[in-house]
């Protein structure tokens, strides 16, 4: 038979399963339940949420009774719009996002000039803007960076930034400035995500990488299994499948993306043990 290993860290980050889990209590004591945005990036998951009372709108008008905040976190002014409306905030703002929402409003109060590394229109970047009383300014490459003058600077991220990016950045921007405060606020979680698959890669005949065909962060993870496995296939559900890659293969190595249950996890290698069943 084959040996069927899991990356470590695949799948859900920390924020995400906490936000799953602060619903899923959530929902057991209230049927009815408004979610500001989508819940996660992921379109079963949304469903079955929808099934257990989650039901998502774009805005706090649309929502009654509870409203549950995603890992993304929101503007202060939308608290005060669910304050003002009584509804109940159940609150699932990821604890570092949290943070880095913290450090772009000191840096704010403080005086700085506020540069926020990301991409301007993510929900969580508009976010640290609206913390930044809208005095910030988002910049993604050291292309933009080269255009911001200041004399102090206060440099936060978007926690799913890559290291290296933010590193060039920098690097331009301690050019610009007199004085410079940086907040290194990017999470961990994708680069041990992407560690984890290489680690498995190598030692794998086969990987097969889980998550949407959209997912950007998924794409990623199987462009870096290319290059250190021969046999990577990029699926989205256990359908997908097919009996012959796993021909000759001894070790099969498993990841996914950020934004796939670990249900689906689960499918997919009950589907592999039943090929490998079949074939060997
Ligand atoms: Fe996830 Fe929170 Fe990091 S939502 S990617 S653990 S900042």
């Amino acid at each position: 038979p084959m040996k069927i290993r899991i990356a470590q860290n695949a799948g859900f980050c920390y924020g995400v399963r906490r936000a799953i889990k602060i619903a899923d209590e959530a929902l057991e004591k209230n049927k009815s339940i408004y979610s500001l945005g989508p819940i996660i990036h992921n379109p079963q998951v949304v469903s079955e949420y929808e099934k257990k009372g989650l039901k998502v709108v774009e805005s706090i008008d649309e929502a009654k009774n509870a409203i549950l905040i995603r890992s993304h976190g929101i503007p202060p002014q939308i608290y005060k719009l669910i304050n003002k409306k009584k509804l109940e905030c159940i609150d699932a703002t990821c604890p570092f996002v949290k943070e880095a929402q913290d450090y772009a409003k000191q840096l704010y109060e403080e005086g700085y000039f506020v540069v926020i590394i990301g991409d301007k229109n993510h929900p969580e970047v508009q976010a640290h803007i609206a913390y930044a009383n809208y005095q910030a300014q988002v910049i993604n490459s050291k292309e933009e960076a080269k255009n911001i003058q200041a004399q102090k600077i206060g440099v936060v991220s978007q926690t799913t930034q890559s290291v290296d990016n933010f590193v060039s950045i920098v690097s331009e921007l301690v050019k610009k400035a007199k004085e410079i405060r940086i907040f290194n606020t990017i999470c961990d979680a994708t680069e041990k995500r992407q560690e984890s698959a290489k680690e498995l890669a190598q030692i794998s005949d086969i990987m097969i990488v889980i998550g949407g065909k959209n997912s950007a962060n998924t794409r990623k993870l199987f462009e870096i299994c290319l290059n250190f496995c021969k046999k990577v296939y990029y699926i989205e559900t256990k359908e997908e499948l097919k009996k012959e890659w796993f021909y000759n293969v001894k070790n099969v190595g498993i990841t996914a993306g950020a934004s796939t249950p670990s249900w689906l996890i689960d499918d997919v290698i009950q589907a592999i043990e039943s090929i490998d069943n079949d074939i060997h």
